[in-house]
């Protein structure tokens, strides 16, 4: 089956919304003109079809990000998610969606050796997903790396401020930008992966008025998250948002409570089959 299409007589997939043409990386980038953005870029975080179907026709952008690492497959951290689980997740992400821009997350170790190593990385991640664009993590360092592959043709995000692939440099996942020093480096690194082609930033978890630094300093939008409603945009971990975990970063706001929801589900349908009563004969095939 192609990456691009869901069969629906085979898969309880529906394609809704409807097919439309998709949102491009020129328009996400053309979205801040002058340094105004009227219309906030709605991102969220996305990793199976289904969730994208359902999400698509609300966002601009679906990041299927390395959170995937402790949010799918109880990892401690991002390190060691690798590049077959993100091209795995980013085709399925591709095939659920028609309208958001589709950007995929490049996962530890797998770009920042050389640009050639991480041409080889995000082209594989391209051509195996369809998706549009990739997102890497750093900020100068990353900038010669950034600048290759927006020239052979691989839209690049960029993420700064708190980068969780470098927790164990950071020593945590604390907020940035709390020291002079730390400000003007995160205002710096925005800078040059601006100059470099980057086309969006994620600002993350940094204190409220770096956020809105680095917004003003670079003509690119950025997203936020834990940053500011400052940001060009905004972006969250949509398993966060929708309360499937109990303990969340201080910055996610609840938009739902799906751990409560599934719990309770699970509980009726354990009762009911302990007690015999599923299935009913609605759920039951009788001879003619
Ligand atoms: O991996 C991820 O989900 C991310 C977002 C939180 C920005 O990088």
């Amino acid at each position: 089956m192609s990456t691009f299409q869901i069969d629906t007589s085979a898969s309880r997939a529906h394609p809704m919304p409807e097919p439309m043409r998709r949102l491009t990386v020129p328009a996400i980038r053309d979205r801040k003109r002058d340094g105004v953005t009227e219309h906030p870029i709605v991102v969220l975080t996305a990793y199976t079809a289904r969730q994208a179907q359902l999400l698509d026709q609300h966002c601009d952008i679906l990041l299927v990000g390395d959170s995937l690492g402790q949010v799918i497959y109880g990892l401690p951290s991002t390190i060691p998610v690798t590049l077959e689980m993100m091209a795995l997740h980013g085709a399925a992400v591709v095939r659920g969606s028609y309208h958001s821009v589709v950007v995929i997350d490049m996962p530890f170790g797998s770009y920042e050796a050389s640009p050639e190593a991480a041409f080889e990385s995000a082209a594989r991640l391209l051509k195996e997903t369809g998706a549009a664009a990739v997102k890497l993590e750093g900020g100068e360092a990353m900038a010669e790396t950034v600048d290759f592959l927006v020239r052979r043709g691989i839209p690049v995000m960029g993420h700064v401020g708190l980068t969780p692939q470098a927790v164990n440099v950071l020593g945590g996942y604390g907020a940035r930008g709390r020291s002079d020093a730390e400000a003007e480096k995160i205002v710096g690194d925005a800078k040059a992966l601006e100059k470099a082609g980057a086309f969006c930033l994620v600002v993350e978890g940094v204190v409220e008025p770096i956020a809105v630094a680095v917004t003003e300093a670079v003509a690119c939008p950025t997203v936020g998250i834990g940053a500011s409603v400052r940001c060009d945009g905004q972006v969250l971990v949509t398993e966060d948002m929708l309360g499937m975990f109990e303990r969340v970063p201080r910055f996610v706001k609840r938009y739902g409570e799906m751990a409560e929801m599934i719990s309770a589900a699970a509980e009726s349908y354990a009762s009911e089959v302990r007690g015999r009563t599923f299935p009913g004969p609605e759920q039951t095939y009788q001879a003619k």
